[in-house]
């Protein structure tokens, strides 16, 4: 993990005494709403439905545990007992009071966290894999990459004021996109070539109104130029980028509307001005940030499949269960990454509360070399679990709750916090979300289903990734009424894919029952071992619009 030097800390303090500043100054009446505005969207502060926002950046979604125990802290003492992690990893706290902001983001600071460049027009944090580093088939770590990305990012006065908000993400995986670099401003893809390392950089992804899938705008930049040529993309989005409709001001827009030959042709142009300039990466530079992300003390004399793991797996069905939803193949032999699932029925996914962050604390220290993670899809992952201890971790996360088994399944939702607590939304989407958890409740169907994301978001900003779900969920309104209207087909794991709409929305009692009934036309056509995607993929909408749409089933 990225460990702060002396001048990242000093940056922090002096942030924070400044905004301490600025909120005084705000309270007290010398500033107004419109002067004090930029101000808190700088320090990641929204102003919602029924109190303040504040999104906390977690870089590449690391956390250690004296981050997590310090979150819980903030819950307790500034918030209702609850944080919520974000489909972009972040964790944002839904009632903090104003003036307690400044405490807050003090606390943060002493852990090494800020709320800096979490919204505002500037680029936000850079994501990855959730399994970056223990992925064994990434071809190598992209925390590094992201790293980099983020402190060239971080204040750099020439990206502080772009047409629009700027997301990135890095993947390492061939083959498959764990960090859905397809639907980012963004996307760089790490590739060897000639056992050199180098970079696809794709842009003008992005979901929202008008989703778009990347175009690749560099085939291969060499690792040395990797923030030149970045630059050389946001110089171009800065210089001609849309400033006059907030809703053709994405990078996407442009891109779409130059078509990718022009968009390549202007980045071109600006990286030949700015390569072999001062930022111009070295091999030491990238030594040294490689270094902060070196591989934890694991033992390396264990081997596959212990006799421990052997026997729990052949005794006890439940957590044999577990084992095969939630734990993932880690590259160290003798370890495993578990993904703990935040989606209680009744609870909103991705909340979290005081109590259960200090306990993930706990148990990062005992499992995990004192690290998790967080994921897009809300989630938290301890990723350096030893296989011989993964029964005593089960049989404490099942006392805790966060052992259903059900990753990826249709009950592991992703949903926006939609018109709970939204100012934006059009209708609600925990409800719906709890609708659905509600019915779908017999494990043993679901783990028959198999893979089915389904992504609910409240309005049409897409924060709940309804477009890249197997089965998306978008709240609309018409006349004052809350509809939902169902995408299908979207993805996000091989390729970004965006959904079809099936047809006109639906009432919200009708969702259940339409979600039913796509769900048996899979199973009746489902070829063995095929997902519930890829069935929709061969068959085509019209069947399953069909099914939906019928009144005689
Ligand atoms: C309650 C406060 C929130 C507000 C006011 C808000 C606002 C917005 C807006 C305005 C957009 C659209 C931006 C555009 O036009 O491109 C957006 C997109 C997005 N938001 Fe939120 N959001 C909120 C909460 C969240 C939450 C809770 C999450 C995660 C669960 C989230 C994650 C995202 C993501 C991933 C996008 C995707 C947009 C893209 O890729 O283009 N936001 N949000
Ligand atoms: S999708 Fe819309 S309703 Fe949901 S959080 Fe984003 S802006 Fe709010």
């Amino acid at each position: 993990m990225y460990v702060y030097r002396p001048h990242d800390k000093q940056l922090l303090s002096e942030r924070v005494a400044q905004f301490r500043d600025q909120t005084r100054r705000y309270l007290d009446g010398q500033l107004s709403n419109d002067e004090f505005l930029p101000l808190r969207l700088q320090n990641g502060l929204y102003i919602q439905r029924y109190a303040p926002m504040l999104r906390v950046s977690v870089p590449y979604g690391m956390l250690s545990s004296t981050q997590l125990r310090m979150l819980g802290r903030i819950a307790r003492e500034w918030d209702k007992g609850y944080a919520h992690v974000s489909t972009r990893q972040n964790i944002q706290y839904n009632w903090p009071d104003l003036e307690d902001v400044p405490d807050i983001l003090a606390a943060l600071a002493e852990v090494e966290m800020h709320a800096i460049q979490t919204s505002g027009n500037c680029i936000r944090n850079v994501t990855t894999d959730e399994f970056a580093g223990i992925n064994a088939a990434e071809i190598e770590d992209p925390r590094p990459w992201c790293e980099i990305i983020r402190q060239w990012a971080t204040f750099n006065p020439e990206f502080a004021y772009l047409p629009r908000k700027f997301k990135i993400a890095v993947n390492a995986v061939p083959d498959a996109d764990p960090a859905l670099i397809g639907v980012h401003d963004i996307g760089v893809q790490v590739v060897h070539r000639d056992g050199e390392t180098g970079f696809r950089v794709l842009a003008g992804g992005g979901l929202g109104r008008t989703p778009m899938v990347g175009e690749v705008i560099g085939d291969f930049v060499p690792w040395p130029h990797l923030l030149s040529y970045l630059e050389a993309i946001l110089r171009v989005y800065n210089k001609y980028g849309n400033r006059d409709n907030k809703y053709k001001a994405r990078i996407k827009i442009l891109v779409k509307a130059l078509g990718a030959e022009k968009f390549r042709a202007l980045t071109e142009a600006e990286f030949a001005e700015l390569k072999d300039g001062p930022m111009t990466l070295t091999a030491d530079e990238v030594d040294t940030m490689r270094g902060h992300f070196s591989t934890p003390a694991y033992d390396t004399a264990l081997g596959q499949r212990p006799a421990a793991l052997e026997e729990a797996l052949a005794s006890n069905k439940a957590f044999n269960r577990w084992f095969h939803t939630n734990v993932t193949a880690h590259r160290q032999p003798g370890y495993a990454a578990v993904t703990l699932t935040l989606k209680k029925t009744g609870r909103a996914p991705g909340d979290i509360t005081d109590e259960e962050l200090d306990a993930v604390a706990d148990l990062a220290e005992t499992y995990s070399f004192a690290e998790a993670r967080t994921t897009h899809q809300q989630n938290i992952v301890l990723g350096d679990v030893r296989q011989d201890q993964l029964f005593p971790l089960w049989e404490k996360l099942d006392a805790l709750g966060f052992a259903t088994p059900n990753l990826k399944l249709l009950t592991d939702m992703i949903a926006c916090p939609g018109g709970d607590f939204c100012s934006l939304a059009n209708a609600k989407s925990i409800p719906i979300a709890e609708a659905i958890q509600r019915h779908f409740d017999d494990m043993d169907y679901l783990h028959d289903l198999g893979p089915i994301d389904v992504n609910i978001s409240g309005c049409m900003n897409a924060c709940g990734h309804h477009h890249i779900g197997h089965i998306g969920i978008l709240g609309v309104d018409k006349k004052g009424r809350e509809y939902y209207q169902i995408t299908l087909g979207g993805r996000g794991d091989k390729v970004s894919k965006i959904g079809e709409k099936l047809g006109p929305s639906f009432d919200a009692d009708q969702v259940v029952p339409v979600i039913a009934r796509l769900v048996d036309l899979y199973v009746e056509q489902r070829k063995p071992d095929e997902l519930f995607v890829d069935t929709y993929e061969r068959l085509g909408i019209e069947p399953f619009k069909e099914r939906a749409y019928a009144t005689d089933h």
